[in-house]
C-alpha cells in the first residue's frame, strides 16, 4: 500500500514537470497522541493550544508532517519564503483539526523567524521543499491528508498488532497500552515508514 502511494507521487512528478526534485522520497511522519501528550518535551498534556485534552479524545495516529527526505537522512528545509496562509487551506480546517492537530503546548519555530502553529511550521520547513512534486500550500496539506487516509496506519496496526483503543476508536487513559508498548509500537511504525519509503524513491523515476 505504501509503495503504491509513493509511486503515485512519483508519477505526478514525471507527468507534470521537467524539474527533478532536490530530494529522494517523502516520509509521512505520524505520531501517537498517547505517547506525545505524556512527554515533557510537549510541555505537559493540557493547554488551550493543543488537542491532548479536548473532549473528543484522539484514538488514532495523527499527522506530524510530510517530509521530503534524502536517501542518506534528513532532508531539505526552509526552501523559499512562502509564508503560511491559513486562508489558503480554510476548506480543510475540519479535517486538519481531526487528523493533524498540534499535540504540543509550545509554538514551533518558523523559517521566517518567530513562532507559529504546527501547520505553519510544517509548511514553511518541509512543504516549501516539496516542489515540484507538490506545488503550493493547498496541495501540500490536501496531498498529505490524502496519503494519510489512503494508508490508514491506525487501522493497519489495530488489526495486525492490536494497537489503539479497543472500544471502537475512542481514546481513554484506561484503554491506552503501557508506556513501554507505546514505545515499541512507535519504533515499529517509524521502521515501517522508512522501509516503505525507501523502496520507491522519487528520484528513480526521473
Ligand atoms: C478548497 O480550496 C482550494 C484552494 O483554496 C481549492 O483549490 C479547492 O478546489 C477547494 N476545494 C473545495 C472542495 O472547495
Ligand atoms: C482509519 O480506519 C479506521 C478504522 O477502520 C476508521 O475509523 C478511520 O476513519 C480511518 N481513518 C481515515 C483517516 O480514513
Amino acid at each position: 500500500m505504501a509503495v503504491l502511494l509513493l509511486l503515485w507521487l512519483a508519477a505526478l512528478l514525471a507527468s507534470s514537470s521537467a524539474y527533478a526534485p532536490g530530494f529522494d522520497y517523502f516520509v509521512l511522519a505520524l505520531q501517537w497522541p498517547g505517547t506525545v501528550c505524556r512527554s515533557s518535551a510537549a510541555g505537559g498534556p493540557c493547554c488551550s493550544s493543543n488537542a491532548c485534552c479536548r473532549s473528543d479524545r484522539i484514538g488514532w495516529f495523527t499527522i506530524h508532517g510530510l517530509w521530503p527526505s534524502y536517501a542518506h537522512g534528513n532532508g531539505p528545509t526552509c526552501c523559499n519564503n512562502a509564508d503560511f496562509d491559513m486562508a489558503k487551506i480554510s476548506n480543510l480546517t475540519m479535517e486538519l483539526q481531526k487528523y493533524w492537530p498540534s499535540l504540543y503546548c509550545s509554538s514551533p519555530s518558523l523559517c521566517s523567524g518567530g513562532h507559529g502553529s504546527l501547520w505553519a511550521h510544517e509548511w514553511e520547513k518541509h512543504g516549501t521543499c516539496s516542489y515540484p512534486v507538490i506545488q503550493d500550500e493547498y496541495s501540500y496539506f490536501s496531498t498529505t491528508l490524502h496519503l494519510y487516509s489512503s494508508y490508514n496506519v491506525t487501522a493497519m496496526l489495530a488489526s495486525k498488532i492490536s494497537i489503539g483503543a479497543d472500544d471502537g476508536g475512542r481514546y481513554t487513559r484506561s484503554h491506552t497500552p503501557s508506556r513501554r508498548r507505546h514505545k515499541e509500537e512507535d519504533k515499529q511504525w517509524i521502521w515501517a515508514t522508512n522501509a516503505a519509503a525507501t523502496q520507491s524513491p522519487v528520484s528513480r523515476l526521473d
